[in-house]
């Protein structure tokens, strides 16, 4: 039994996870898990996952952390997610890289809660529906029958869905939530990183403690503009004239 702090999809946003780490140090913390995508989109993909080193985070790979060590293909994801990785991987020191590389795609703890980026599936799969739900649901029981809280990212979107008897709820509203322990949770914190898809300027996240089941919701606010003027500046949002001027500068 412990608190936990979880977080997801970081995205290399360092003003974001420095106000989510200030927060988890004042509230007694014990552990901090990562969901994945702790690189993509903005700037600072060695800090953050030089940070979560140094922290003793225990993280899993997200689509995007795939892409950076080249364990996944670009094939899914559009022209500038792809170039964006390809500024990460440029920026990274070895040792980050091979961080990234050795993260596991799910763990388990407690013989109780799961993490997974995407879905039981894969970590490209978006848990955006109940149907989803269910087939990850299906694959818990096949593989993971102790199991019965899963924890996702990669949709961005703070969620949860509660099951009982086979039916799936949508309650995903309110700060705080007292798990029940007859029941199954996928969970979904929210994003660390407010740029990409929700873009409310807040970083999401959840604290967890498996004593008293009770999950806390949290939110808070960070230097956004600060986040989004470097990512431009230094090449990670780039429309498809500048990545070939980009591409045309640096081929010769
Ligand atoms: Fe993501
Ligand atoms: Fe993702």
């Amino acid at each position: 039994m412990a608190l936990y702090a979880v977080l997801s999809d970081i995205h290399a946003n360092r003003e974001a996870l420095d106000s989510v780490m200030e927060h988890v140090r004042n509230r007694g913390v014990e552990k901090i898990l990562c969901l994945g995508d702790i690189v993509g989109y903005n700037a600072d993909p060695d800090y953050c996952v030089g940070l979560l080193r140094e922290c003793g985070v225990d993280s899993i790979a997200g689509n995007h952390d795939l892409m950076a060590v080249g364990k996944l293909g670009f094939e899914n994801c559009w022209y500038r997610v792809a170039f964006t990785i390809v500024v990460t991987k440029r920026s990274m020191r070895e040792e980050n890289l091979r961080f990234l590389k050795e993260l596991p795609t799910e763990r388990i703890y407690e013989n109780r809660f799961a993490l997974v980026h995407g879905s039981l599936r894969g970590p490209e799969e978006y848990m955006f529906s109940k149907e989803r739900v269910h087939a990850s649901l299906e694959e818990m029981r096949k593989r993971l029958d102790s199991v019965n809280i899963c924890f996702f990212g990669h949709t961005h979107v703070r969620k949860v869905y509660e099951i009982s008897g086979g039916d799936v709820r949508d309650i995903s509203l309110g700060k705080e939530l007292k798990l029940c322990e007859e029941k199954i949770y996928f969970i979904n914190p929210g994003s660390v990183d407010s740029t990409r898809k929700k873009g409310d300027g807040n970083a999401d996240f959840l604290i967890y403690d498996s004593g008293s089941h009770l999950v806390e919701f949290i939110s808070l606010p960070y230097d956004v503009e600060k986040t989004v003027r470097k990512s431009k500046e230094l090449g990670y949002r780039m429309n498809i004239y500048d990545i070939a001027k980009y591409m045309l500068f640096h081929a010769f």
